[in-house]
């Protein structure tokens, strides 16, 4: 039976957090025998808010070298550079002709990305998702591994799918999202009602895959707890909670294992055990990630290849796109 086809993607837009590993990185590994994946690196995405190209073109090689460090198979999956691969930005130009202003201007991630870059709030922050979109349906998607955040934007590329296989005859298969509850939604340890993200200005809120142990300890233990003293998964403790979350994540246990592993433990070594558990699963994935990021010529080969693959893939797609909606293709 053939295997249905998988396709997620980072930004390299900044440090990545461990939300980003559990939210999404660790689960692909998981899925990479099940299913057919694409991952790629979003770089396209990434230039909607202002980078530095020196820092652009190196953080592209450390995801990568990242992606394959945390399990991801380079002989199993195809990874890719999305600015690689000319059909994202062709069939995004296509779908942004079906898909309408009010619903982009509607998106969360949009609202929030136009308040915190107020001058420069330009048409590809808007149009990220539809470039969002086009990423998916180019290779017939269909599960999408993501974290919380990203649920609205998969909202939109199903209805794109949908909206343009009513119009022109099946095309698209309707992607669906995978989220897995454990580390979906890890927030900053600063402010537990925010997620936890790579461009956060609080350098506390954020731990990131490449910090070192020292520094994992300190913020987890400087990380905001609530009132009272116990461990508890709850609404009304949404700080601890989320460190509940993490170590859940992290270990493998359920959320319930969690509060019963600190059952009358105080918050200082609560917040301790954390930390420790977390750096003792970053570390060998930092040391991989040197070790590959000391041989280029392999990365450069590994995205080679993966282009040469998703391009022959997306081809496929957009030339049946082209054809439904009446490009001239040649006679
Ligand atoms: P990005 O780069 O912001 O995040 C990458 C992945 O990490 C997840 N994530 C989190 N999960 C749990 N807790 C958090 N605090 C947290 N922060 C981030 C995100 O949900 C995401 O899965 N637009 C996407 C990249 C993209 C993409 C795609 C994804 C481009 N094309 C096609 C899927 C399919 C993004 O900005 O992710």
């Amino acid at each position: 039976m053939e295997k249905k086809t998988l396709y997620s993607a980072v930004q390299p837009s900044g440090n990545l957090t461990i939300g980003n590993y559990t939210g999404a990185i660790r689960n692909w590994v998981a899925l990479q025998d099940e299913y057919e994946c694409f991952y790629a690196i979003a770089n396209m995405h990434a230039i909607t808010v202002r980078q530095e190209p020196s820092e652009l073109r190196r953080r592209t090689v450390e995801l990568l070298a990242l992606y394959i460090a945390c399990g991801v198979n380079p002989e199993k999956c195809t990874l890719y550079v999305q600015s690689q691969v000319p059909q994202h930005a062709e069939l995004t130009w296509v779908l942004n002709s079906m898909t309408y202003v009010g619903e982009m201007e509607r998106m969360t991630q949009f609202k929030d990305k136009s308040a915190r870059h107020a001058e420069n709030v330009n048409m590809g922050l808007m149009d990220y998702p539809v470039l969002m979109a086009a990423d998916i349906l180019l290779y017939q998607t269909d599960v999408v591994p993501v974290g919380v955040d990203q649920r609205q934007h998969l909202e939109i590329a199903r209805d794109v799918a949908i909206r343009f296989n009513n119009r022109y005859g099946e095309t698209f298969r309707v992607p669906e999202a995978y989220i897995l509850k454990a580390g979906a939604k890890i927030a900053s340890l600063q402010d537990p009602e925010k997620k936890m993200s790579k461009s956060d200005e609080n350098p506390n809120a954020s731990v990131f895959l490449s910090d070192d142990k020292d520094a994992v300890i300190r913020k987890f233990k400087r990380a905001v707890t609530d009132s009272g003293n116990e461990i508890r998964a709850d609404e009304s403790k949404p700080g601890v909670t989320n460190l509940l979350n993490v170590y859940a994540a992290f270990t493998g246990c359920s959320v319930e294992q969690a509060e019963r592993a600190f059952e009358g433990k105080g918050y200082g070594e609560f917040k301790l055990a954390v930390g420790e558990t977390v750096a003792d699963a970053l570390a060998p994935i930092q040391a991989e990630q040197k070790r590959l990021l000391a041989d280029k010529a392999y990365l450069g080969g590994v995205l080679a290849a993966g282009a040469e693959r998703a391009y022959k893939a997306a081809r496929k797609t957009l030339s049946k796109v082209y054809r439904k909606i009446g490009f001239y293709q040649g006679e």
